[in-house]
């Protein structure tokens, strides 16, 4: 049970806008507190962001929603981007409850969203009990036939994940990438420039290509963590998202997008958290 199923059709423009948002990592109670931030705050104005912009036609969730897999969690991120009235998709992370079956959530972890020109794939990488990713079988399976469909439709196939496929430059966090991502990149590779790629869990901005493929993470919706680092550091750069413009004839237009209008001091002495 991996807890992606189902499709979605996006009712939107011949231009697909959408917006990543990634490890929200909000806490059991409200005003939960991750390196000194409050996730919720840091959350919320992310939300004022993404309202600043207009058209956005789906959210794309990459994971670590929860910080520590309650309940109560997931009902305020719902009741949250409510506010929004955009659809949004949610995929799980290392932090999210292993054995959740997302139940009164189903219309969110969908496994397969269509948008007019373009297919969204979410996949889970999640291994339970561990923090580093991992595809298993039936992932790549679905990965597997979501290029094959968009080899025979030529419609580009935008692919979500948690974890990271390939590393991104930070020791600590290379360790923890999708331990078989160079399979799920050979999969992908036919596919070239009509595949993109965009992953969480690394809490900062990286665009690569891999295997002719374009690979994007995306900061936080709180506390990110320092570029090219060997161990654990965090960044004072502020809270984020990923703007996403997909067009018609399968060109792609990205941004990420920062909070500007209010400051969210880190602890930058602090040497991890669970
Ligand atoms: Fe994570």
């Amino acid at each position: 049970m991996t807890g992606l199923s189902g499709e979605a059709t996006l009712n939107a423009s011949p231009v697909c806008r959408v917006i990543q948002l990634s490890d929200t990592h909000l806490m059991r109670d409200p005003g939960g507190v991750l390196v000194g931030i409050d996730t919720d705050r840091s959350l919320a104005a992310v939300c004022r962001l993404i309202a600043q912009q207009s058209g956005i036609d789906a959210l794309l969730l990459t994971g670590d929603l929860a910080g520590d897999e309650s309940e109560s969690a997931y009902s305020r991120l719902r009741d949250g981007l409510a506010a929004l009235q955009v659809p949004s998709f949610w995929l799980p992370g290392n932090h999210d409850a292993p054995e959740r079956r997302y139940a009164g959530f189903e219309t969110h972890f969908k496994r397969h969203i269509r948008c007019p020109h373009w297919d969204i794939l979410m996949l889970n990488t999640q291994r339970p009990g561990e923090v580093a990713g991992c595809l298993a079988e039936a992932e790549l399976k679905f990965l597997a036939s979501a290029v094959e469909r968009s080899l025979s439709n030529r419609r580009p196939l935008l692919v979500a994940t948690h974890h990271p496929l390939a590393g991104v430059g930070c020791q600590w966090l290379d360790e923890q990438v999708v331990r078989n991502g160079a399979e799920a990149l050979s999969i992908l590779e036919p596919l070239g420039e009509r595949a993109v790629v965009i992953s969480g869990h690394v809490h900062q901005e990286t665009s690569q290509v891999h295997n002719g493929v374009r690979c994007f993470t995306v900061p936080s919706t709180c506390v990110q963590f320092a570029p090219g680092s060997q161990q654990f550091r965090v960044d004072d750069l502020a809270p984020g998202c990923r703007l996403l413009e997909l067009y018609e004839d399968g060109r792609f237009e990205t941004q990420v997008l920062r909070v500007a209008d209010e400051s969210f001091p880190v602890d930058c002495l602090s040497t991890g958290y669970a």
